[in-house]
Order: C-alpha cells, then structure tokens, then sequence
C-alpha cells in the first residue's frame, strides 16, 4: 500500500546556499546537494565498489543480527527512515519486524524515493508505507499512524556529513520526534587506519571523483552556471584532527565561473570543500547522544571494527 506523496519545499535553497558557499573565503558547498538522481545513482554505484567497505559492512552487521535489532525495535513500531534513498537495507529489517505499523522514507531526492517506494510496496504489499519528499535537517511532518513505538532508522552513516554541532541539534531533534521510549537505530562508520578510510573515497573506477564532479554539472544545469567541471580535480584524505574524511574540488588552473549574475574567481590550486565524513568512536558517540536525550542501549558492529549499527532509547526530557 503506498499513500500520495506528501512533498514540503524541494530544494528552493540551492541558489542561495550555492551563492553564500562560494561567497566565502573558503569555498563550500553543502552535500547534501549531491543527490540529485544522477547523484543519486553515482552514489548506487559507490556502495558497490571494492574500495567503499562501508554499505556491505553494514548490511553484514545487519543480517547478522536482524533478530535482535528487530526485537529491541519491538512490535508494531513505525519505521521513520531519515536518507532512505534506495531503501535497500530496511528490507532487512521489515523482514524480520513483528507487525511493523509503517514505514516512512524520507528523502529529499524525490524521483529515487518514489521509485524506491514503488518497488518496496509491490514486495511488502501489507505494509504501510508513507513517502515523505523533504530535507530532514528542516521541520518535516511525519504521518500520524497508531503505532506502539516510533523508532527512526538513520543507517549509512550520513550523520557522518554534519559537523558535530549540527549532529548534535539532529540527535536531539530525533528524540523528539520518536517520544521518551522511542528510539533511534543508527549506522556509524568508525575510526580506523587511514588508508582504509582513503581508499575507500579514492576508488580506483573515479566513481567518487564523478559523484564529486557531479555537483557542479547539478549547478551548471539548475542555476545556469558555467562551471569547466573537468578543471577540477578530485581531493579526499582524511583529517586526523577532525577525525574526519574531506571531499574537494580543486581548481587546476587560475580561472572563472558565473554563476546567475555572480561570478567567482579561483586561483590555481584553490579548493571548494564539498563534504565531510566524520568517523566515529562509539564511547563518545555514547556520551554525546546521552546529552542530547538518547541512551545508547545497544552496539552491534562487524569483526574488524569497521562500522557499528546501534540502538538509542530517547530519555524523559526535563
Ligand atoms: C552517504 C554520507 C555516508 O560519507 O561515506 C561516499 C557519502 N561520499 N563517498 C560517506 C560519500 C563519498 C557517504 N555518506
């Protein structure tokens, strides 16, 4: 069963946030952006490459204990997926879930999440599921269901794309929005040897690069730029400080590109920093969430340690 999808404002804020980001004296781009639906599949393709460990590590963790991750979300409990995109790795979880009262994707790529719910309504044809086309880091609505337990699932890591002040305001939005007893099943990638964590954004194919690249042909095509997209070369390496893996464009040359009326300048070598992944620890992680009205109750990870999928109950609020 699929309802009408409940579309909020798409992205009216790409112009602005384009505008603003390479207004600074370093230039950014938000990445969200990169999920336009040829980002969308670029980013299909990278979970499968050799070098990106994180998707098949993570849909490993989650067959291996799709019994117990099922019962700690109990039954009759309304799924809430933040990112959902392709919504693969749910499936993994509808199936083993007692009497699972909704499921709702939430994607702000509109055209991938309607064809994802399409093809997960014909192969669970008793569930409910409810699309839902917005940005989850602003105010969206979820669809009132009666359910026993709203639990949101935010796997893939992409809590991993906001800075930690940011991660923070989502966590404690999320336990809002689930209610004290609700809860919170979360796919963390972790800290680990750099190279692994290099590779892995450096794939030897380019999927990567093009995915990078491809957020300045969204830009070109939507808001009438005229970026030389080849003239920027492909940066990721991991900050150790940060703890976090760093996507760039970087100029080749001293050039210029329009954007609207607006033209920015960039010398040889400059970067625009697109994204970041930020790589996890899960005592801290523990102690941050706890802050923030989630207690982490559960931690199932892989046997090299590389990712962790774990389970939050959101606290009583003062
Ligand atoms: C979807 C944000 C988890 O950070 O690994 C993959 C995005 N960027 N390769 C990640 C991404 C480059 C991905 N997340």
């Amino acid at each position: 069963m699929m309802n009408a999808l409940i579309a909020t404002r798409a992205n009216k804020c790409l112009r602005s946030d384009v505008l603003a980001g390479l207004s600074l004296r370093r230039k950014r781009l938000p990445s969200k952006y990169f999920y336009d639906a040829v980002g969308s599949r670029l980013f299909d393709r990278i979970t499968d490459l050799p070098e990106y460990y994180p998707t098949r590590t993570e849909i490993g963790i989650m067959h291996a204990n799709a019994g117990a991750i099922s019962e700690r979300c109990g039954s009759r409990c309304l799924l809430i997926e933040l990112g959902a995109g392709s919504a693969t790795k749910v499936r993994i979880l509808l199936d083993r879930l007692d009497r699972a009262a909704g499921y709702v994707p939430v994607d702000v790529s509109g055209e991938h999440l309607r064809a994802a719910a399409a093809t997960l309504a014909a192969d669970y044809p008793y569930l409910d599921i409810v699309p839902v086309v917005a940005d989850f880091t602003t105010r969206f609505a979820v669809p009132e269901r009666p359910s026993r337990r709203r639990v949101v699932y935010f796997p893939g890591s992409t809590i991993g794309n906001f800075d930690p002040p940011e991660a923070d305001a989502l966590l404690r939005r999320i336990a809002h929005l689930v209610g004290e007893g609700g809860g919170l099943l979360l796919g963390v990638d972790l800290r680990k040897d750099p190279e692994v964590l290099e590779r892995a954004y450096n794939d030897a194919a380019g999927v990567t690069a093009a995915f990078n690249r491809n957020l300045l042909v969204r830009i070109n095509r939507e808001l009438g730029a005229d970026f030389d997209v080849q003239a920027f070369r492909h940066v990721a390496y991991y900050n150790r400080e940060e703890s976090r893996i760093e996507m760039h464009l970087v100029s080749d040359s001293e050039q210029q590109a329009t954007v609207g009326s607006t033209t920015f300048d960039f010398r040889a070598g400059e970067s625009i920093h697109t994204e970041n992944s930020y790589k996890y620890d899960v005592a801290e992680l523990a102690v941050r969430a706890g802050a923030c009205g989630l207690r982490l109750d559960d931690t199932w990870t892989d046997a090299r340690g590389y990712f962790a999928v774990l389970h939050f109950t959101a606290t009583p609020t003062a």
